[in-house]
């Protein structure tokens, strides 16, 4: 075949060069543009990162207002794209609602679809930082049978995406501040990780000259997979499913050691982490804080710290150096603000956004990209005659 090496899962190719984001996974460092991850999410707004991971720079005051004001703009839906929600069944999983409500964005906006016309980009970038938490919000609101709301913007888009989801038209909806700090808090700590299954994907449709909309939706997509975003959602679940089973975390250690119907401890391990994953380490310093401040105290949080202490100290662990991911966490946090675990992934999709259209961008703005075309090593048959149907 002429090909020169074989690399399964990528674990040891680099698909591109890119300024973004740097990880050492065994130190465990993550760093956007240079800053490290535990200044953002301490110093900075999520609005803030997503102009520089997609600019590059931190903005001037000037700038971010500019930015601020300009998603402002756009966070309402289409009429038409509001109708759209009543074509899903009330119990569907909201990520393939929210993926295909972003897709069907390049069906009402001709006029930003050209990754080669900057003014095109600009404005695709605008509108789907506007309007992602307005679609997250409606698939949340179409699944328990509230009416929508229109976006309120004179609030903050993370405040405007609690508005929508846990308002109600006729009612004042006053936002809890350590609800929007703590999910501010949170985007900014998924808002990218360089070369993920996710980000690879959109890099990867994008690399054909595909639409932005159409990128980001094949990532939201990618990232529903249970050993990638799905994961937050997973966690919770296996927390819930070891409470009702009388909280006995050894007995589901065993399964996991033994790998019993595949069993895994989820919200471990990591591709590139072979240390503390730093979000994780952030994100379990903070959900007790916020817990409190919340006034909730949920069982699921100590069976959590239980399972972590067990694994960190177990040899099944340390020799495959397994840690707590940012998926490990999270799910207790949301919980507590009153998401429903299904919604769990739709707001790693939502924190993830700036990371995915920073890295579309940087692949088109780097005119030596080629479209992503994987080879492959052939295992199959060797040439052979048709067979007849009456032979076979
Ligand atoms: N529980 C039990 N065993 C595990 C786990 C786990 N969570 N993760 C890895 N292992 C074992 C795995 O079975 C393998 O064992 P062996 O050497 O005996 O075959 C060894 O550790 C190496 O794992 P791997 O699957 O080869 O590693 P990978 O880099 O291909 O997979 C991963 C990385 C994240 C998919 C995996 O660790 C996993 O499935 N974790 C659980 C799902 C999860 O939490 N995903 C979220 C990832 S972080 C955020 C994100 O990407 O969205």
């Amino acid at each position: 075949t002429g090909l020169t090496t074989f690399d399964s899962g990528f674990v040891n190719t680099a698909a591109t060069k890119s300024d973004i984001t740097y990880i050492d996974g065994d130190v465990g460092i993550l760093r956007y543009r240079g800053y490290p991850i535990e200044q953002l999410a301490q110093k900075s707004t999520f609005v803030e990162v997503s102009y520089l991971l997609i600019y590059g720079e931190l903005p001037t005051p000037e700038q971010l207002e500019v930015f601020t004001n300009k998603i402002r703009r756009h966070t309402l839906l289409h009429e038409d794209l509001k109708r759209f929600f009543d074509g899903f069944p009330r119990n569907a999983h909201p990520m393939p609602v929210v993926s295909s409500a972003a897709n069907a964005l390049s069906a009402y906006y001709p006029d930003s679809l050209d990754p080669k016309d900057p003014a095109q980009v600009e404005l695709a970038t605008i509108r789907l930082l506007a309007k992602l938490p307005t679609i997250a919000a409606y698939a949340y609101k179409k699944s328990v049978g509230q009416p929508f709301l229109y976006p309120d913007n004179s609030l903050g888009l993370v405040e405007n995406f609690l508005r929508l989801t846990f308002g109600f038209p006729a009612e004042p909806y006053e936002v809890n501040p350590e609800v929007a700090k703590a999910l501010d808090m949170l985007f900014i700590l998924h808002a990218d990780h360089e070369q993920n299954c996710s980000t690879s994907t959109v890099r990867l449709v994008g690399s054909s000259q595909a639409n932005l909309f159409t990128s980001v939706s094949a990532g939201i997509n990618a990232l529903w997979g249970p050993l990638h975003g799905g994961a937050n959602q997973a966690v919770l679940e296996m927390l819930e499913d070891i409470e009702t089973s009388g909280g006995d975390t050894a007995e589901f250690m065993r399964r996991v050691k033994n790998k019993e119907d595949g069993v895994k401890l989820m919200g471990f391990g990591h591709r590139v982490y072979k240390n503390y994953d730093p979000r994780a380490a952030i994100v379990k310093e903070t959900a007790d804080q916020i817990l409190e401040s919340l006034g909730v105290s949920d069982p699921l949080l100590d069976i959590a710290k239980g399972l972590e202490e067990v694994a960190l100290n177990d040899d099944y662990f340390i020799e495959r150096r397994l840690y707590p991911n940012v998926d490990f966490y999270t799910g207790v946090i949301y919980r507590a603000m009153g998401f429903p675990t299904r919604m769990f992934t739709v707001l790693f999709a939502l924190g993830r956004l700036p990371g995915w259209i920073a890295h579309w961008r940087e692949m088109h703005e780097d005119t030596s990209t080629k479209i992503g075309r994987p080879r492959q090593l052939y295992t199959g048959y060797t040439e052979r005659d048709y067979v007849p149907m009456e032979d076979r």
